[in-house]
């Protein structure tokens, strides 16, 4: 195996940023701040990406890029460290089998918007149809062969390329649709909703663990596929404002994806439902209602697809990365494997609701946070001076070195209070 690479600094980032926006954004980020204080909520999100977020994205690079993909880096500094590298891996085919079976929905609705006839059905049975049934199978299969498509290409061919054209496609469709849903009449009532910050929630420690757990979801920092992509920088290139950009981005995508939504779901006097109820019934709704809306429900549906790709592309390389280091196989062989993997593994939870609730709480609630404290944990035992020089290498900024302590104590703590909370708060 040649050892694979990033091709510039720009393609990392786009790369980095693929990963990190996804469904999470645009799915889960406006329903989460609308639930917890608007615009309120905001404030802790953002404390903690100053302080842990942008720490956490250049802790797993900056390990990736010293010590190679999880089973190398984990197994180089912690006892019995391979094997972690093997559970975090395992993780992620799991994040990548629900993921895919969402994925696969979303195509179901571009596909139906296309041929305009999400116009004509009645979004609450439509959706009730086709998810959880074999039909989502399919699609699931459809969404996970698209992502082998990509990987199998390899990194620089396939992801960077991908995510270097689906990334800018992203942005522009997301301003096109809020510029739409805030200019609605009668949008006001979403923006209050979204937006009237409701200060007596900040100060309850849930918000701050959802904001947390968010977070680290939304930026991929779970020990798992970011130390991969670490591990493909070169040595001349960029680490600090590669995770600033890529942490600020994948934020300011997640906002605006609120002022696309919930705008609009108000202007036509519907409730914003939480889960899967708000992207695949509620919106059709309103892409009913709206003049024009079967064009608006085509990009909508379109930026889901960029958001998730470029975020399936990222789990499957993953394993792939662990496959042709260890197990000796070519990238083709190993992309094909993984991915057929993930569709056996999350094809039960595209039919069955309870198993796929399962595998989500499983895999992201319980089991995420471990792999950044994982992450975090192999970074300490490199030695932080090492890493210290190391993210320093190729940096367009620096870190004062308050980094040093940040990265050792305060970042690792804050990830155990996280974890903690997650089995106390539920
Ligand atoms: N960050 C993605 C999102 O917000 O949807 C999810 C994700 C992508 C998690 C890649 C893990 C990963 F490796």
């Amino acid at each position: 195996m040649p050892e694979e690479t990033w091709k510039s600094r720009v393609g990392f980032v786009a790369a980095a940023m693929g990963s990190a926006i996804g469904l999470g954004n645009i799915w889960m980020f406006p329903m989460r701040a609308g639930l917890y204080g608007g615009a309120a909520f905001l404030v802790p999100y953002l404390i903690l990406l100053f302080l842990i977020g942008v720490v956490a994205l250049t802790v797993e690079f900056t390990l990736g890029r010293t010590a190679g993909g999880p089973i190398e880096a984990y197994g180089k500094t912690l006892p019995g460290g391979k094997y972690l590298g093997i559970f975090v891996n395992a993780m992620m085919l799991m994040i990548f089998a629900f993921y895919s079976v969402v994925v696969g929905w979303a195509l179901k609705y571009f596909v139906t918007a296309l041929t305009g006839k999400l116009l004509s059905v009645d979004p609450g049975p439509f959706f009730g149809s086709i998810s959880f049934s074999t039909e989502a199978v399919v699609w699931q299969f459809i969404a996970i062969a698209i992502t082998i498509g990509v990987v199998i290409m390899g990194v620089q061919k396939g992801i960077e390329r991908a995510c270097k054209i689906m990334m800018p496609g992203l942005f522009v469709m997301l301003i096109i649709l809020a510029i739409r849903s805030v200019t609605l009449p009668n949008s006001y009532a979403g923006l209050e909703f979204y937006l009237l910050p409701d200060w007596s929630k900040i100060l309850s420690g849930k918000t701050w663990m959802i904001a947390l757990s968010q977070m680290f979801f939304s930026l991929s920092c779970l020990g798992m596929s970011n130390v991969v992509y670490g591990s493909y920088i070169k040595k001349d290139q960029d680490i600090p404002l590669s995770a600033i950009v890529t942490a600020f981005g994948d934020t300011a995508v997640a906002v605006t994806a609120g002022f696309a939504i919930f705008p609009a779901v108000f202007a036509f006097g519907l409730e914003p439902t939480a889960g899967p109820g708000l992207v695949f019934v509620t919106l059709p709704v309103v892409f009913q209602k709206m003049p024009g809306g079967i064009i608006f429900a085509v990009i909508f549906f379109l930026l889901i697809l960029f958001a998730a790709f470029s975020s399936t592309v990222a789990m499957l390389e993953t394993n792939v990365q662990a496959a042709t280091t260890h197990l000796n196989m070519s990238r083709k062989t190993a992309t094909i494997l993984f991915g057929l993997l993930a569709f056996v593994i999350g094809a039960p939870g595209a039919i069955n609701p309870t198993y796929f609730d399962w595998i989500i709480n499983i895999s992201t609630v319980y089991l995420g946070p471990l792999g950044a404290l994982i992450a975090a944990l192999a970074l300490i035992k490199l030695g932080i001076d090492k890493a210290y020089e190391e993210l320093r290498k190729g940096a367009l900024i620096e870190f004062p070195a308050i980094w040093k302590p940040w990265a050792k104590y305060v970042y690792p703590i804050v990830v155990i209070i996280v974890y903690v909370s997650q089995f106390i708060l539920g």
